[in-house]
């Protein structure tokens, strides 16, 4: 705690919110504090969190709060290395692998990337999932280990550990079942409390706005970029957001195992289009905030040294990059039903079938299916024929089908004749 957070009670914190006041900042140290030792209680707190959802936090006590959530736990410190250190955080969609290619591609760069990931819950998929599909790899690293591989490698994508924020584990475990999930006072400064805590030097912020994203509206993407890039710059994190399109997947595959297969293709110096294009862009950023700009990424994808990157990242942490990877026992092919156009193929509806296969989770403590998940053969502004193959549905449960099949019910179309004007992948840039 603070040294000027005075003791207070949560039902007085409540009422303060809950009437529209701006809570003090001895008010917010004290809280947070409390709460994470257990002197306030989840009712207490998820009370709060809904009056923070209902009437919102003014610049001052999100800062305030994202501070008391950083002081919860420990700080890591990568002065120490050779070189400068830049991250990238995603709020999440559909297809998003983007964290395997660029890692090792701006490493490949000069610039160390301390990446610390999270497991999938719900439409989404978690970056520490797709990588555990590699046989071998393991998520869990110390301080130490983590510190030596940005040193020899410039590249680790691990898992956080207990010690960051852990005001911030605490309290969005309890969002998750309370419904207080969608406040964008509470998603900044949980986001940017772990982004602060690990260290980074640089960060890129990758706000997803669709039918596939937190924030479904640009209006709304916009003001929750705005936040975590002044949070971030006040804490002397060199900080920007892009805007990017959640409304289609990204690539071609959601799912474990094909994500990793398709970010594998694109350090190979092929994939999607699109995939390469946010990785680029992406990278772009991250370069310019770490004071590398002068670098072009797009060459060390071409020359093969990203790829040598990604290889020395997975076996530095046991993972054979060259293994084979799983693949799932059962495989049900979905035909397009007319020729024409692919107008619309909606995220939500591709990530729910992923999830419904395997290869997400309902509950923290679920396993997930490694060769699980779903491959689309077109991209909206695609000629489709009918009859063709417009998706692969992949489990090891042929019982899952059904559910999958249901969600993609009316989550793409196909138009005769039609003309298909692309949405740009970035959408905006703040910062
Ligand atoms: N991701 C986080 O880490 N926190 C949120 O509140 C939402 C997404």
């Amino acid at each position: 705690m603070s040294e000027n957070a005075h003791a207070h009670d949560a039902v007085e914190v409540i009422a303060a919110k809950r009437d529209r006041h701006e809570l003090s900042d001895s008010q917010i140290d004290w809280v947070i504090d409390a709460y994470t030792r257990g002197a306030v209680a989840d009712e207490q707190m998820s009370s709060l969190a809904m009056a923070i959802l209902l009437n919102g936090m003014n610049r001052r006590e999100i800062s305030r709060w994202t501070d008391a959530m950083i002081a919860s736990g420990e700080r890591m410190d990568f002065s120490s290395l050779s070189r400068p250190t830049a991250d990238k955080h995603s709020t999440g969609g559909v297809g998003d692998k983007i964290t395997l290619p660029l890692a090792p591609l701006v490493a490949a760069c000069g610039v160390a990337v301390p990446q610390l990931s999270g497991r999938g819950l719900g439409h989404t998929g978690g970056t520490l999932d797709k990588l555990e599909a590699i046989p071998g790899w393991r998520a869990a690293l110390s301080n130490a280990e983590m510190l030596a591989q940005l040193e020899s490698v410039g590249a680790v994508i691990c898992a956080a550990g207990d010690g960051l924020a852990p005001a911030d584990k605490k309290l969005y475990a309890l969002r998750d079942v309370t419904g207080t999930v969608e406040a964008i006072p509470l998603i900044a400064s949980s986001i940017m409390s772990k982004k602060i805590a690990e260290g980074t030097g640089a960060l890129v912020l990758d706000v997803k706005v669709g039918t596939g994203a937190f924030m479904k509206s640009l209006d709304s993407a916009r003001e929750l970029a705005e936040t975590m890039v002044a949070l971030g710059t006040d804490a002397g994190v060199h900080t920007v957001a892009l805007l990017t399109d959640m409304s289609t997947p990204l690539g071609l595959t959601a799912g474990n195992a094909i994500e990793v297969q398709e970010s594998v293709d694109v350090l190979a110096g092929g994939g999607p289009a699109d995939v390469v294009e946010l990785t680029l862009a992406l990278a772009r950023e991250m370069l310019a905030g770490a004071g590398r700009g002068d670098v072009d990424p797009a060459d060390r994808l071409a020359d093969g040294s990203a790829m040598d990157v990604w290889k020395r990242m997975i076996r530095a942490q046991d993972g054979d990059p060259d293994a084979a990877l799983p693949t799932a026992r059962e495989s049900h092919v979905v035909a397009a039903p007319a020729s024409g156009v692919l107008t619309r193929l909606d995220a939500m509806a591709v990530g729910l079938a992923a999830w419904r296969l395997g290869a997400g989770r309902a509950r923290k403590e679920d396993p997930v299916q490694a060769g699980a998940g779903v491959v689309w053969h077109a991209r909206p502004g695609d000629q489709v024929t009918e009859g063709q193959p417009l998706f692969t549905l992949l489990t090891d449960d042929e019982h899952r089908f059904e559910r999958a099949l249901a969600s993609l019910e009316g989550g793409y179309d196909i138009e005769d004749g039609s003309s298909y004007d692309a949405t740009p992948i970035v959408i905006d840039r703040v910062g």
